[in-house]
């Protein structure tokens, strides 16, 4: 009950903007500003100019009891209801949503947005915002399988735009195939689940380490591997966009950090575990997604090594930095590690998580070719000690808030199963459980949440 009262209070203060692209579908946006309303959820309404040969904005007024936003030239009258006396109203209303949804998205809509077009209020606001924005395409089977569109569609997903796929069947132009938009109970899911994760990191002090070490040969030459940063970049991000305090420590990369987080750069796996060590006090959860190199060379030559011959490196291992951070962990502190595998990628990975002591390890597989190392989308198993949750292939950065969602749901208590037979009435029951009564010679099993 007191879940429920804070979970309608929590959704009263979340807001959405719906953007509306000229398409056919964009009567069904009315059913959609109703059902987010439904979730409690406060709407404002912005049109394109082409929404507004649709629709009439007068239709969004009524049902949200806000002005609708329809260009960047407003009256001054709706400026100042959206923004203030001084307002800049595309940047207030940027700064109002908790989520930005476009229903339905155009190809047209898709492309401006791809590549940064701001030439009316919607296009400018989508630049504008740092919220969670969500697409529901409606199109044309043909407009929907152009490479154009759907080129802009990946890029899209890669910057974190979450794109509610279109369903197949009878389009508006007569034709069958993929491209009418989601049902409205679908999109408004959706949203309500962008929204749900908001800031649900605030408070937290996630240190996340990232790409590869690298250790040296010689003054130019260094053993290292191919791990590009862009897991460990995705969860940064990720994490801060949801609220928490990031300390990004990376290895060499040519990504850019997200703007706010804490960045730490070091090249070799000696520097990554001293960085590490001297901050694991702050943070509440720490991921290991970095790539980090097993040996070093016994001996850096200083001077850069001529050729004559076979060479042979002598080896010694690194510091294992996870184990050493495990062993050390305050706490209530998450530990989380990633595992990179080519063969048994369970069974390694299930060894690893032992050995390790780590809360979970992220396991991929990265025999393969088009994911994981490298590569913009990953796929992965979430194991922990009694769990193997799938991570199908997505994009990185999703990949990174579904690796987000699995850690917190880590800090939420396990059901816990109680047998119960006839000479052990009640059981051993834990707090909050209901007590019921058995009859004789049952065996029965209670749930505790
Ligand atoms: N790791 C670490 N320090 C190391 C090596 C690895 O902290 N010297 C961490 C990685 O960041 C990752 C996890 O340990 O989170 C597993 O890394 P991986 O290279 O897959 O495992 P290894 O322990 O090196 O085992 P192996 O190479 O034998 O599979």
């Amino acid at each position: 009950m007191a879940a429920a009262i804070f979970l309608l209070f929590y959704n009263l203060l979340m807001r959405v903007s719906v953007g509306v692209s000229g398409g056919i579908a964009a009567y069904k946006a009315a059913e959609l500003v109703r059902a987010l309303q439904r979730l409690g959820l406060e709407v404002h309404v912005v049109m394109t100019a082409g929404a507004c040969r649709f629709v009439q904005p007068l239709t969004f007024a009524a049902l949200t009891g806000y002005k609708v936003i329809t260009s960047l030239w407003q009256d001054p009258e709706v400026t100042e209801a959206v923004a203030g006396p001084n307002g800049i109203d595309h940047i207030a209303e940027a700064q109002w949503a908790d989520a930005l949804v476009v229903s339905p998205a155009t190809a047209n809509i898709l492309a401006k947005f791809a590549h940064g077009i701001a030439d009316d209020f919607l296009t400018t606001m989508y630049l504008a915002t740092t919220s969670p924005v969500l697409v529901a395409p409606a199109m044309n089977v043909n407009m929907w399988n152009h490479a154009a569109t759907q080129a802009n569609l990946e890029i899209l997903r890669q910057r974190g735009v979450q794109v509610i796929e279109p369903e197949t069947g009878e389009l508006a132009c007569g034709m069958v195939g993929a491209g009418r938009m989601a049902e409205t109970a679908t999109i408004a899911d959706a949203v309500f689940g962008a929204i749900g994760r908001g800031h649900d990191l605030a408070g937290e002090v996630v240190l996340v380490t990232a790409g590869g070490t690298r250790e040296a040969v010689d003054p130019v030459r260094f053993l290292g591997n191919r791990s590009s940063g862009k897991m460990g970049y995705a969860l940064a991000t990720a994490a801060q966009s949801r609220g928490a305090k990031v300390i990004l420590v990376s290895g060499p990369s040519g990504l850019h950090p997200p703007s706010q987080c804490e960045v730490v750069k070091v090249i070799s796996a000696g520097e990554m575990r001293d960085a590490v060590v001297a901050r694991m006090n702050e943070a509440s959860i720490i991921i290991k997604a970095a790539a980090v190199a097993d040996y070093r060379p016994v001996a850096v030559s200083a001077q850069k090594l001529k050729r004559s011959g076979p060479l042979t490196l002598e080896l010694a291992p690194t510091e294992d930095i996870l184990a050493e951070v495990v062993s050390c962990r305050r706490p209530g502190q998450l530990i989380i590690g990633f595992a990179a595998e080519t063969e048994n990628r369970m069974e390694n990975g299930r060894a690893k998580l032992l050995r390790k002591g780590a809360d979970a390890i992220v396991v991929n597989d990265v025999s393969g070719s088009g994911v994981g190392i490298e590569a913009d989308t990953n796929a992965a198993t979430f194991l922990t000690r009694d769990t193997a949750i799938e991570l199908p292939e997505m994009p990185k950065r999703q990949l990174a808030d579904r690796i987000l969602d699995e850690i917190l749901a880590l800090r939420r208590p396990r059901p816990v199963v109680v047998e119960l037979d006839d000479h052990e009435e009640g059981g051993a029951i834990h707090d909050g459980a209901q007590k019921e009564s058995v009859p004789s010679g049952a065996r029965r099993q209670l749930i505790v949440e």
